[in-house]
């Protein structure tokens, strides 16, 4: 364990200049892997993965990353641990992080993955809750820079619910210092505290979807009923019906402008098919670099700041 033990548990836990160095590591890491180059700096590390909601990006870039990296991964869920028949998270915690290096964890409100890192000896990882996916923001900014260079400055779009991507895009606006331009339905606004925002300098807010895009250099939306919120389906699927990402709105963004989404998606919903599998669309690059953002946060999170 390093002398000075961080968690990932929300977007803004790392600075800019940490952030930066990610970015860069990613690279290196990246390039390394496209060239088939063995790099085993976590040989002898595991990382202990709770899920208590599904996933299939998360668990994978995760487990590969490890085995990748030389260490090995261990996959635990709600359904098979004591987690879900009531042991405390408290309890939990201290017990798992006395047998792993690192831990990741998928759950409902961000206070449960906070209650856990208060217990562990080992750094925490945010595989999504319902306020914040930090993960996926990493890998989604990597793509930018990647693609397109610096994010500074630049306008992202944001179509759709105020969910936990939301949240953690107008996180990463201010540590990175960029414009979030975020259309929700009325009643599913930004909950500014929620997002753990220090100001609301960062983004605006448009009634209608076509201004939040006109001229962003990045469009970008989610699934309009996230996981846990599966009773609000019906009333969602009303009050969203005007919130698709069509062809429309990336004709009013920017000419080079990208298109994310964090995936799963549901076409016909809130992106239309020919978007989402159009000439703007970097959907598949975006989920290839969980894997090495990842890579790059475990080498950071258990390592320290490595430079070869
Ligand atoms: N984007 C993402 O986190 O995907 P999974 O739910 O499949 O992990
Ligand atoms: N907002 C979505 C993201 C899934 C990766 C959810 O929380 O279900």
């Amino acid at each position: 364990m390093l002398a000075s033990m961080k968690h990932f548990l929300q977007f803004k836990d790392l600075t800019r200049a940490e952030l930066e160095h990610l970015f860069l590591r990613t690279r290196v890491i990246k390039e390394r892997f496209k060239r088939y180059q063995p790099y085993h700096p976590l040989a002898d590390r595991t990382l202990a993965m709770i899920f208590e909601k599904s996933s299939t990006r998360t668990r994978l870039s995760f487990e590969a990353g490890m085995h990748q990296m030389g260490g090995s991964a261990i996959y635990l869920n709600t359904r098979d641990t004591q987690l879900g028949r009531g042991e405390p998270v408290e309890d939990a915690a201290e017990v798992i992080s006395r047998m792993v290096d690192v831990v990741m964890i998928r759950t409902f409100e961000q206070e449960i993955i906070e209650r856990f890192a208060a217990h562990s000896r080992v750094p925490v990882i945010n595989g999504l809750t319902n306020e914040y996916h930090p993960c996926q923001i990493l890998a989604d900014i990597f793509t930018y820079i990647e693609q397109r260079g610096p994010i500074q400055g630049k306008t992202v779009a944001w179509v759709g619910d105020s969910n936990n991507m939301c949240n953690t895009w107008l996180q990463a606006a201010e540590v990175l210092d960029f414009n979030v331009h975020v259309s929700t339905p009325p009643g599913y606004e930004v909950e500014p505290e929620r997002a753990g925002l220090l100001s609301t300098a960062h983004y605006e807010e448009f009634l209608d979807p076509m201004d939040a895009c006109r001229d962003a250099h990045l469009v970008t939306t989610d699934v309009w009923t996230s996981m846990g919120f599966e009773s609000e389906n019906a009333e969602r699927m009303t009050a969203f019906a005007d919130w698709q990402v069509d062809s429309e709105m990336m004709a009013a963004a920017a000419k080079d402008a990208l298109f994310m989404h964090c995936l799963p998606a549901h076409r016909g919903e809130e992106v239309a098919a020919d978007v989402i599998d159009g000439t703007h669309s970097v959907v598949w690059d975006e989920a290839e670099n969980r894997l090495h953002v990842q890579k790059a946060l475990l080498e950071y999170l258990l390592l320290g700041q490595v430079e070869d």
